[in-house]
């Protein structure tokens, strides 16, 4: 029995900065984003957007396709939690109604938690083939204003069926970890933006790649060359590049740019548009190449590695199923990108400084998403959620 996903599905907010408008407010030349970044939008969510609402958009075609009764367990991984006790993924079983045996947990540990919620939605299903998961990766990538970060940010979610007999992809058991512990990006709880230190975490996340490549093929009997994309955590598109040219110095490929690039660019058409989305951001890389691949991509073998500071990452491998295609939603997902808001400087500052009330008064928020779940109040220090 094989056991992958069956079904894919990511939602964002509406409303973007172009990095062209950061570096014109910056007096910056703006190709250092669109070029040295790789990155040419970046997502802000919405005052009545957070985790939850961009979760339950996310999952909603989901659930509309295989019912609320299917779905045996959330995994709900974040790293913008808006609860130190509560699990973000409770609200979203209320907002799609699923059914009260249902079991919901919240995982972290940065942007790699989602690769771990798969890999247990994978264990979980092997036990009772009968039984889907999905796993729900969403996140606010927030750093501070005028730090090297700032245009690294973005917000999404992504929601992902996992299922014996899958028709997306088949995920292979083996799989290669790195776990250290350092400083590269975290955030205390009493932050609301992470803390950073740039240029170190892309060197950890390099090491951290090399070293689950290393722990993978001592696992598996997969080479580098049996493998036809590959699929980065994408803080922003470039470091992709800088990954796969390092792997493949690593295996002394021989490979040219072109061919290098050939085997990545697929998975960072959403991913430019969107911005840093943490957990949710190496699948909806890998989304982007499923419904962005010219070529088709049946019986295609990916290799993909999910990183999260601090660190904790992972190196494993996919195979495409025959008439994935039938399972995508790339319309949906192209609309929703096509059909976004523009903001200007001004706007988006004054969304970077709203802050969460902490008083325990009654707030109500403007209505401003165009997804069917939005927070409409926190009053007496509850978050109150509703579908529109
Ligand atoms: P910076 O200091 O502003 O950038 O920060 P830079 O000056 O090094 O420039 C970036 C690139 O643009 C360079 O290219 C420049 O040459 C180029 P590179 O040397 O890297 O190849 N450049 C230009 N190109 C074309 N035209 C121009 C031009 N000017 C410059 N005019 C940094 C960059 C990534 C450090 C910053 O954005 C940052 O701190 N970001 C946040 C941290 C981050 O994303 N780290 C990634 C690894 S850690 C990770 O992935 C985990 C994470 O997702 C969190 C989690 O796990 O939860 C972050």
């Amino acid at each position: 029995m094989s056991v992958g996903i069956d079904e894919i599905s990511f939602y964002t907010s509406g409303q973007y900065l172009d990095l062209k408008t950061l570096a014109q407010h910056q007096g910056i030349d703006p190709n250092k984003y669109y070029d040295g970044i790789g990155q040419e939008k970046m997502a802000m969510a919405s005052l009545d957007e957070d985790v939850v609402t961009l979760a339950a958009n996310a999952a909603l075609p989901i659930v509309e396709r295989v019912g609320t009764e299917a779905i045996a367990a959330v995994l709900f991984a974040t790293e913008t939690g808006i609860d130190q006790s509560k699990a973000a993924g409770v609200y979203v079983h209320r907002l799609l109604g699923l059914n009260s045996n249902c079991r919901v947990v919240e995982l972290k540990q940065a942007c790699y938690s989602a690769t771990a919620a798969i890999q247990m939605a994978c264990a979980m299903v092997a036990r009772q083939p009968a039984r889907p998961i999905l796993v729900i990766a969403s996140d606010v990538a927030r750093y501070d204003l005028e730090s090297p970060g700032e245009a690294t940010q973005g917000c999404g979610a992504v929601a992902m069926l996992i299922s014996a007999n899958p028709r997306i992809l088949e995920i292979a058991p083996e799989v290669g970890n790195h776990t250290e512990d350092v400083m590269d990006f975290w955030r205390p709880n009493y932050r609301t933006n992470a803390l950073v230190d740039g240029k170190y975490s892309t060197k950890i996340y390099l090491k951290s790649l090399k070293r689950s490549w290393e722990n993978f093929t001592e696992q598996s009997s997969t080479s580098y060359t049996d493998l036809d994309y590959f699929c980065y955590h994408l803080p922003f598109g470039k470091m992709a590049q800088k990954a796969h040219s390092h792997l493949a110095r690593v295996n002394k490929s021989g490979q040219t740019p072109e061919e290098l690039e050939r085997q990545i660019e697929p998975t960072l058409i959403y991913n430019r548009a969107i911005g840093n989305s943490y957990t949710a951001s190496m699948y909806i890389g890998l989304c982007s190449l499923l419904e962005n691949s010219t070529e088709d991509l049946t019986d295609k073998r990916i290799g993909l590695f999910s990183y999260g500071s601090g660190c904790v990452a992972e190196f494993f491998t996919a195979r495409v199923q025959a008439g994935y295609q039938q399972a995508l939603l790339p319309h949906k997902h192209q609309a929703l990108l096509e059909n976004r808001k523009e903001l200007s400087y001004e706007e988006y500052i004054e969304l970077y400084h709203y802050a969460n009330p902490t008083d325990g008064g009654e707030h109500r928020l403007p209505q401003q998403t165009q997804g069917r779940f939005r927070l409409a109040a926190i009053s007496e220090h509850k978050r109150e959620y509703i579908s529109v």
